[in-house]
């Protein structure tokens, strides 16, 4: 597989071919999910819950975003790596860039991406003039947990739906050039899926985005309560984790994952 340049995934938008991403934080799951054909891989901070056990990812910092970007660099040549600005490493624009420059520079991502709307923007345009490629994040803000009072979804009601719709414009006008929607209603990731130019990868946020991601361990079955957005590939299928990242892919591309059942909003 050739390099994955974000040419290429904006093609796919354009052709209508989805794009599959998942969380990867090591290695060995990083060749795993290249050969299976996973066409982004994201060093999520998930990590903070999901390798080091806390109750959120506030409490990742740079250094271990770039350690587990560094790991998973090492073991790819063709996805396109993205990896998570941990919470408060991108507060000011010189900040995000020094951070950047860390993820990119020992890293090894090819993207960085972060949490917000218009907070960002001379951020975001701070990063992309300096050939920093970003991916925005909307909708549940995981950094912003206590904010939020929970891990809601989002964007429900009007007024919240436009916040969200005025936020990405605004931010792919500062130069994003991927957007993750998290948590939000379908109909609304399919709105701005139509209206931006820039690929929208949704997270329970319906089937009409430009493509999915999900966290590595809950679609393998490995998380206790795992969202309901979220679905189980390997559990109950034969092919092994190779077959269960596969029948994700392929799920993906059909359009047959999120189904009905996994559609909360
Ligand atoms: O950290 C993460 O895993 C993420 C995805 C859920 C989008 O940001
Ligand atoms: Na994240």
């Amino acid at each position: 597989m050739d390099s994955i340049s974000l040419t290429r995934l904006v093609r796919m938008k354009r052709e209508r071919q989805r794009i599959a991403c998942l969380t990867c934080y090591d290695a060995t799951f990083a060749r795993l999910l290249e050969s299976a054909g996973v066409e982004v891989l994201l060093v999520g901070d998930s990590l903070g819950n999901v390798l080091q056990g806390h109750g959120s990812t506030l409490a990742v910092t740079l250094n271990d975003m770039v350690y587990h970007s560094a790991c998973v660099a090492r073991a790819i040549s063709a996805p396109l790596l993205i990896a998570d600005l941990p919470f408060l490493s991108y507060a000011t624009p010189a900040q995000a860039i020094e951070s950047a420059r860390r993820l990119m520079g020992e890293g090894g991502a090819r993207m960085v991406k972060l949490e917000g709307g218009s907070q960002l923007l001379d951020a975001v345009r701070r990063l992309s003039d300096f050939g920093v490629p970003v991916c925005a994040h909307l909708g549940l803000l995981p950094q912003s947990v206590h904010r939020l009072g929970g891990y809601r979804y989002q964007g429900r009601d009007a007024e919240a739906a436009e916040r969200i719709r005025a936020d990405a414009l605004a931010l792919e006008q500062a130069g994003a050039t991927m957007l993750v929607l998290e948590c939000v209603p379908a109909l609304l990731a399919a709105e701005l899926s139509q209206m931006l130019s820039l690929p929208v990868i949704g997270i329970g946020a319906g089937a009409d985005c430009d493509g999915q991601v999900l966290v590595l361990h809950d679609m393998l079955g490995a998380s206790v309560g795992q969202p309901r957005f979220s679905r189980d590939f390997l559990t109950g299928h034969s092919g092994g984790l190779r077959g269960a990242v596969a029948a994700y892919v392929a799920a993906v591309k059909a359009g047959s994952f999120p189904g009905s059942e996994e559609i909360l909003f």
